[in-house]
């Protein structure tokens, strides 16, 4: 019997109260950095971000996230056999952010590992958790993208310290008869590794390199809009679908003017696109997932409906999942 996988739960988790923007606003002006709250909506959509106390590691959001999702399958985490998890923050070089999650929620013994996409993670990870399930080496896995982005921002740069958040999404994809993962395509152009990374390291005890995120806002503008378009029309036509029988379209969420372009030249209507930017900002790994979760949890989202996801980010990464849920 064909064995395909399907979402079976979702779930996620953001850190503290939404700092917006002219709370950031009158914390960078302390430092001396100029911003506000017009400037940021106007060109990022963005109203509020999420960030992590001091004291709060990836692993832990993921870990409040994938519980979340547990919760919605019905399922506890012995049932789990498998956790892949997208990040490009996570607690330490090593162990994985993954195997920290492991141990919180008691499941020892599956197989647990990071993917490193940057805001392709999710999209990644859940294309590696499909293609297990579907070879018979798991039947329930914990896909999760998290992140603590803030932790890699430069404060002092306000062209990219306003465009990020912290936080957290899990699914639970599980063996089925039926498929709920109907294609997946994914891709990567290490020429263009310059125009978004953060190009530092831990090296004979000290940091080498620069340990903050940098990026050329407009190069990576143009990339996305043009990556976005085309992995969605190789995806829909992979599963031998059309466009218009897409119900949501989630695209990594790093810009409302993206997210619209994308829309547009998709020829989908933007009621059909799920917008979580402006209360989450660019969650980098986690956009996806957390804006999946709440058009699951606001209803939008139901059973039978075909969603495309997307992811685009530093490497540079692209992909897409469709998933019928
Ligand atoms: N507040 C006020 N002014 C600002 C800010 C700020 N936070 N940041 C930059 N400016 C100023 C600049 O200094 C510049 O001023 P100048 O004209 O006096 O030199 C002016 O605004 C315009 O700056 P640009 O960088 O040219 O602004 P642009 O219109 O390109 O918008 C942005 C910048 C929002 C980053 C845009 O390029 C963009 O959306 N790029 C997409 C990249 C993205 O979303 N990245 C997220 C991560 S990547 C990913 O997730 C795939």
């Amino acid at each position: 019997m064909t064995v395909y996988s399907r979402i079976v739960g979702t779930g996620s988790y953001l850190p503290g109260e939404p700092v917006d923007n002219e709370t950031l606003a009158r914390r960078l002006a302390a430092d001396g950095i100029e911003t506000s709250d017009e400037w940021i909506v106007a060109r990022t959509g963005i109203r509020q971000r999420y960030l992590a106390g001091p004291d709060v590691t990836t692993s832990q959001l993921a870990t409040e996230a994938a519980r979340r999702a547990l919760d919605a399958a019905g399922l506890q985490a012995g049932d789990i056999d498998l956790i892949v998890l997208a990040t490009s923050t996570p607690d330490w070089v090593f162990p994985s952010a993954a195997c920290l999650v492991q141990k919180a929620l008691g499941a020892p013994g599956c197989a647990a590992f990071d993917v490193q996409a940057v805001c392709s993670g999710f999209v990644y990870a859940m294309a590696t958790a499909d293609a297990l399930i579907r070879a018979g080496n798991a039947r329930n896995a914990l896909v999760i993208g998290a992140e603590t982005f803030s932790r890699i921002l430069d404060w002092s740069d306000r062209g990219t310290c306003v465009l990020f958040g912290d936080g957290a999404g899990a699914v639970v994809l599980q063996a089925s008869p039926e498929p709920g993962i109907l294609a997946s395509r994914l891709h990567a152009d290490g020429s263009h590794e310059s125009i978004l990374r953060t190009a530092g390291n831990v090296s004979g005890g000290n940091i080498t390199g620069h340990p903050f995120l940098t990026m050329d806002g407009q190069a990576v503008f143009k990339l996305a809009v043009g990556v976005l378009d085309s992995v969605a029309r190789e995806t829909v036509a992979a599963a031998g679908l059309e466009l218009g029988s897409i119900d949501w379209l989630i695209p990594h969420q790093a810009n409302v003017r993206i997210l619209k372009s994308t829309a547009k030249k998709l020829g989908l209507p933007p009621e059909r696109v799920v917008v979580t930017v402006d209360r989450h900002a660019n969650t980098s790994a986690a956009s996806v997932p957390l804006a999946l979760d709440a058009a699951v949890r606001d209803g939008r989202i139901r059973p039978g409906h075909h969603v495309l996801m997307e992811g685009v980010g530093g490497g540079f990464t692209w992909g897409a999942v469709l998933a019928r849920m």
